[in-house]
């Protein structure tokens, strides 16, 4: 039994579709949330300034929240630095990628399967490899969708801008005649209503999120790491380097729950070492 937290990062707000997801299935496990929104979006960015930003957050997350597994749950870091964080850092890292290939390779039963996120995902490959290596049969499209995570950020979901938007990035995988669409990116479930308007009611969305959560719970107890004290009150922690009243506010509202104050951590108190002294 182990109550420290599990510590959680995204570029901004995405990564709550998988903490959600996550505290729906574990309900009694503490979580520090990390959205580097001064440094957000991550998906036009070289990879190696990704990887950077990766480590330098989940050795903050390690090393001043002393958590115990790190979820990555941002597909354009994931991509970018999950072999880096597994190597380098002390604790079990969860990554997004290969849940989302499992769950849309399930759902599918053309094997026509869509993929959209961001420029830094699509191009890296890691989807269109790890396709490859758990479902060779999988026929994928890929379409990358600059503009969305922007959306999310400003609270511009649901409107007439992300139909329009929706409209014109999707056409491609409309083309391809897929059954099942996968949201390779953790702020496109928070998109969901223009997408599924745009595709149709006949292509399923697939997000990483649920599939994460399982792999989430498998590695805590594979590991002796699951909270597992009924008694005790699980807390919660949302840092954020940018704006904080509005990670708030945003957060709140996607998570449909009050959440407390936001904790803000300057992006310039970051370091990639180790054994550093952290400034809060
Ligand atoms: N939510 C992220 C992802 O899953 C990052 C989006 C971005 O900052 O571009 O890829």
């Amino acid at each position: 039994m182990d109550s420290r937290p599990i510590g959680f990062f995204d570029s901004g707000l995405g990564g709550l579709s998988i903490l959600a997801a996550v505290n729906d299935l574990l309900p009694l496990e503490s979580s520090v949330y990390f959205g580097d929104t001064d440094r957000y979006p991550y998906g036009s960015k070289p990879q190696e300034d990704v990887a950077e930003f990766a480590f330098q957050i989940a050795s903050y997350l390690v090393e001043v929240h002393d958590v115990k597994m790190i979820v990555v749950a941002c597909n354009t870091a994931s991509a970018a630095a999950l072999d880096l964080l597994r190597e380098r850092l002390g604790v079990p890292v969860v990554g997004v990628i290969e849940a989302g290939v499992r769950a849309a390779s399930i759902v599918s039963s053309s094997s026509r399967i869509g993929l959209i996120a961001t420029v830094g995902t699509v191009g890296s490959g890691a989807y269109q490899r790890s396709f490859s290596e758990f479902a060779s049969e999988v026929d994928l499209t890929c379409q990358a969708c600059p503009g969305f995570v922007e959306l999310v950020e400003s609270g511009e979901a649901d409107t007439e801008s992300a139909r329009i938007l929706a409209r014109r990035l999707l056409e491609p995988i409309l083309d391809a005649k897929v059954d099942t669409l996968l949201l390779g990116c953790t702020h496109y479930p928070f998109l969901a209503r223009p997408i599924q308007d745009v595709m149709g009611r006949d292509v399923i969305l697939v997000s990483s999120s649920e599939e994460t959560a399982f792999e989430v719970r498998h590695m805590l107890e594979g590991n002796g790491l699951a909270a597992t004290d009924e008694a005790r009150i699980p807390s919660e922690v949302f840092i954020s380097s940018g704006d904080c009243t509005t990670f708030g506010r945003l957060a709140a509202n996607l998570l449909g729950r009050n959440i407390g104050n936001v904790i803000h951590v300057k992006t310039s108190t970051l370091t990639s070492g180790y054994g550093q002294r952290w400034e809060r």
